[in-house]
């Protein structure tokens, strides 16, 4: 028998105005680092977090120049802010980049040293970072849950894992989410989607790490239309948001599959969005996976509302019909031969998939082949 475990440490305040929570944890005269980026601070959604800030009395210092993948160099820009600042706490507010940024940045502060020092198969963490807090602004990283940050290095998206990264507190705040553009809901929400359906499947799964991702599916299913057609529904976007951090502590305990190890090289290569590149992989994903866990995806099938019936296999295959009709509707493409139209690399793509650490936690053996013969799937 295989030994698992589940270990979330961080304490989870979830609902509108969650944010305000973080007066729980900081005190007037706490000099606070707030690592964001550019969308954050033209839409105005910071204001909601300095009101906070505002009240509790900390000073504060913004760093806003978090980019989309954020790479070694923009972890060394806010460190030396941190630094420079003498900050007693870090807050991210924004999607995985921010919150990516922040993870490493407090963990920097007390272990010193380079990134580089720490990325996979690097030194560990030893000691804890300093109080780091999650505001996410996105429902689909999950971030605010797990262990990774993943920086870009060298034009390869590497990630750091350590308990040593797992903020004290996050605060799911739907109100924060309701100027995301319907795009961005799609492609996280569909992120998230994954991150359920990997862990469900994983090789790491079990009932604590299913039954959380078990409900992310059903949520996703029910609430991500709405959330994707409406913006302002604050009851669609509260339940994506609870999704998002169910399924971010799924995958983390449980582990991903094939299509998160495809969609790794494709999107440090090309200019692809995460949340896209699962988006259009995970019909293809399920598809291969379909034979090795059938039971686990007729029951997938039903947790997005399909009313399954007949013999096993053609219970299962109502789970990838369901994920595709949810793409549909999502006004998502189904292909992105648009980002990579040459052909020559397939191969070498396939080959960087199928060594992704994360690929052997998939349910069915990822081959180089299996992974070329997707990619020529999706580039269709
Ligand atoms: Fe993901």
């Amino acid at each position: 028998m295989t030994i698992k475990s589940f270990y979330l440490p961080t304490r989870i305040y979830f609902g509108p105005g969650a944010r305000r929570k973080l007066s729980s944890f900081l005190q007037a005269g706490d000099r606070v680092l707030v690592i964001t980026d550019q969308g954050l601070v033209q839409s105005g959604t910071i204001g909601k977090l300095e009101e906070v800030l505002n009240e509790i009395g900390c000073l504060w210092e913004i760093f806003n120049e978090v980019p989309a993948n954020p790479q070694a160099l923009d972890v060394e820009k806010a460190l030396k802010v941190a630094r420079d600042f003498k900050v007693t706490a870090v807050v991210a507010l924004g999607g995985g980049s921010p919150m990516d940024v922040a993870k490493v940045v407090s963990a920097l502060i007390t272990n010193g040293g380079r990134l580089e020092e720490y990325q996979w198969e690097g030194k560990p963490f030893t000691l804890p970072g300093i109080p780091l807090y999650m505001l996410p602004t996105t429902a689909g990283t999950g971030s605010e849950v797990t262990q990774v940050a993943v920086i870009v290095d060298r034009a390869t998206k590497k990630g750091i894992r350590s308990e040593k990264l797992l903020p004290l507190a996050s605060f799911i705040d739907p109100e924060l989410m309701l100027t995301l553009p319907p795009f961005i809901t799609a492609i996280t929400g569909m992120d998230a989607l994954t991150h359920a359906i990997e862990a469900l499947v994983a090789r790491g799964s079990h009932p604590l790490t299913e039954s959380w991702a078990a409900t992310a599916i059903k949520l996703l299913g029910q609430y991500l239309r709405r959330a994707f057609a409406a913006g302002d529904d604050l009851r669609a976007r509260e339940q994506v948001a609870m999704a998002s951090t169910l399924a971010g502590a799924a995958m983390d305990q449980a582990g991903l599959g094939i299509v998160h190890a495809l969609a790794g090289p494709l999107c440090s290569h090309y200019d692809i969005p995460h949340g896209l590149a699962n988006a259009i992989l995970l019909p293809w994903g399920m598809e291969y996976n379909l034979v090795a866990v059938p039971e686990k995806y007729a029951y997938i099938a039903t947790l997005l509302g399909k009313k399954t019936k007949g013999e096993i296999r053609a219970r299962a295959r109502e789970a990838v019909t369901a994920v595709r009709e949810l793409l549909s509707d999502l006004e998502l493409p189904s292909t992105l031969a648009d980002f990579l139209k040459e052909k020559k690399n397939l191969n070498q793509l396939a080959q960087e998939a199928a060594n992704m650490p994360l690929a052997s936690s998939n349910p069915r053996p990822v081959s180089v082949s299996v992974c070329e013969a997707i990619l020529e799937k999706v580039l269709r």
